[in-house]
């Protein structure tokens, strides 16, 4: 039989990870069986005991799920200890890591070309999903990481978490170029954008919405600024990509997986 790993989340059935985790095993020859598991909101150790018992060997963990995997991995990485949030599970050593940070970062650089070194990057947002990347984008050389949150005191209180980034709200930004500019909130599954400055996003910036499969306000205003603006589909594959290396010690290649996703 296969070795099992699931998606575990709610709601999680537009997840791609079962699609982006089949084409990986079929290109390193992996004999591996991929689904997804929607857990009740108050039932997710539940859930994994389940897939444990049915020969579950690990998981990829999403909304709203990740601190509770946190708490039930026995040991996690030093990346998951700082972002507080596991959303990948090794049930043999009950391992916990988080890939979010490293997939954004190679999505950013390898696959976008964008050289983060000595670059200014603003993050919008200051929840679970700025969280789980600060950790990453603080080690990939920038010159400046500001977050920008509705709620000051809630990027103000990530800042003192991540040395070495700035917190502000929203109405301070706007004279300062930024060449990437992250958003990380969830303000696009509410049909809405962050409220940005005039002129903050230009032929100048990337603009990259962390979501993916849907295309949100922040994206729609990047682009009629003449920004680069792109979604959070490769951020997906780059940090499934991880996961599996995680389970399986082997590195699968991500871009035949991207283009067949993006349909190109
Ligand atoms: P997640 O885990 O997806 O990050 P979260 O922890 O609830 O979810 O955080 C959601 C983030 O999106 C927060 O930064 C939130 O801002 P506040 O902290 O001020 O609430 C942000 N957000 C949600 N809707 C928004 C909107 N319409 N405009 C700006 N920010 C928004």
């Amino acid at each position: 039989m296969s070795d099992r790993y699931a998606v575990i989340g709610n709601p999680v059935a537009h997840s791609k990870s079962p699609a982006v985790h089949a084409q990986f095993a079929r290109a390193t020859g992996q004999d591996i069986d991929y689904g997804c598991i929607e857990a009740p909101l108050d039932g997710f150790a539940d859930a994994i005991a389940r897939f444990r018992a049915a020969g579950g060997k690990g998981c990829n963990v999403t909304l709203p799920f990740k601190r509770d995997a946190f708490n039930l991995a026995q040991r996690v990485s030093e990346r998951a200890r700082l972002a507080q949030a596991v959303n990948t599970l090794r049930f043999e050593d009950s391992f916990g890591d988080n890939t979010d940070g490293i997939g954004l970062v190679r999505d950013l650089t390898e696959n976008m070309g964008v050289a983060l070194h000595g670059r200014a990057l603003l993050v919008l947002g200051a929840g679970g999903a700025a969280q789980g990347v600060a950790g990453a984008l603080l080690g990939a050389g920038l010159r400046r990481l500001v977050i920008a949150n509705r709620t000051l005191s809630r990027a103000q209180a990530l800042a003192k978490r991540f040395p070495g980034v700035i917190a502000q709200g929203y109405d301070a930004l706007g004279a300062e170029h930024f060449d990437v500019v992250v958003n990380a909130t969830s303000a696009g599954l509410a049909g809405e954008s962050p409220p940005l400055p005039e002129g903050l996003l230009n032929e100048n910036t990337l603009a990259y919405d962390m979501v993916y499969g849907r295309d949100t306000p922040f994206l729609a205003r990047a682009r009629a600024a003449g920004a680069r603006a792109v979604d959070g589909l490769g951020m997906l594959v780059e940090q499934a990509a991880e996961s599996f290396f995680i389970w399986r010690g082997v590195r699968p290649a991500t871009r035949p997986v991207l283009a067949k996703l993006r349909g190109s």
